[in-house]
């Protein structure tokens, strides 16, 4: 069966409900295009959870601030159809912005996530993750799936979209898939075609001052204030601007405990003109 592209909230409510007749289950993975093998991975995952699949590329504008590169965030949309294709997508959804936010983006309803949409990032990029879950939450009751794939490489984004699951009582089953990486270690993301030649060499450095850390953490050092110091310094010291370099509770992004067993540390970087993030996990 050819992958279809549709662009209306209608056509796609017309295909899923189609498929549920049929007994269907449906995986949904939401994107912004501009489509990478991190992407490509979720559809992956995505076909152990469903049997149909759907993914979305939508350029969100409320989840973008006036400073940030809405405007140039990288269009990809042929390349994109001819990725999902290969990966054995369903239907591919392509809405302009009016279809999502006829009333405008910025008088939309909003949902606010206390706790996790103010926090690290969130301080950073205010309104940002107001965005991010009232867009997915919108294309939740569009293409209600009973599977939707997140990757691990955004652990906030994560994090703020099963508790929104919990706290809105929404019928999904959120799916978390792993960081894809390159061969040196950087976690692929649009962003990083923003990097110059010199700036994409000395990336790699967010991801091995993760694992460094990480490793103090094995090693059984609870000292997290200076962990993220050390971080912090060694990510300055490369030339990166971080905004944040911490070690929280993996289930709810607060501060941890010394007991506490599941750990992520995550960190926000500036690099020329990319911001990048990543984060690493340990259970103990
Ligand atoms: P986008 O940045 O396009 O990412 C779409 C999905 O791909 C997210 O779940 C993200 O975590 C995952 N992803 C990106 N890079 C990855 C990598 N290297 N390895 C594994 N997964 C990766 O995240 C968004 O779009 C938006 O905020 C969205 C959820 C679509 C809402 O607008």
């Amino acid at each position: 069966m050819p992958m279809e592209t549709v662009s209306t909230i209608a056509a796609v409510r017309e295909r899923v409900r189609r498929w549920r007749a049929e007994g269907r289950r449906i995986a949904f993975v939401p994107t912004m295009g501009n489509l990478h093998l991190g992407h490509v991975s979720l559809i992956e995952t995505a076909r152990r959870h469903g049997d149909r699949f759907v993914a979305s590329i939508f350029v969100n504008p409320m989840q973008f601030g006036p400073n940030e590169d809405f405007a140039h965030y990288p269009r990809t949309p042929a390349q994109d159809a001819r990725m999902l294709t290969e990966a054995g997508c369903d239907l591919m959804f392509m809405p302009d912005v009016a279809e999502i936010y006829p009333n405008g983006s910025d008088r939309a309803t909003r949902i606010e996530v206390p706790g996790l949409s103010s926090v690290l990032c969130g301080e950073f990029r205010p309104g940002h993750f107001e965005g991010v879950a009232t867009v997915v939450a919108k294309l939740f009751h569009i293409v209600e799936p009973d599977a939707a794939v997140f990757g691990e490489k955004d652990f906030q984004q994560l994090t703020l979209i099963r508790r929104m699951v919990v706290d809105l009582c929404m019928p999904v089953t959120v799916i978390a898939a792993p960081t894809v990486r390159e061969p040196d270690g950087l976690a692929m993301s649009s962003r990083n075609q923003y990097l110059t030649e010199e700036e994409r060499r000395k990336a790699p450095i967010i991801h091995q001052t993760l694992l460094a850390a990480v490793e103090r953490l094995r090693a059984g050092e609870r000292a997290f204030a200076e962990i993220e110091r050390e971080g912090t310094e060694a990510l300055e010291g490369a030339g990166l601007r971080p905004d944040y370099f911490a070690v929280r509770r993996a289930d709810d992004l607060s501060d941890p405990e010394d007991g506490t067993k599941h750990l992520v540390v995550l960190t926000a970087a500036r690099l020329g003109r990319a911001r990048l993030i990543d984060n690493l996990q340990l259970r103990t």
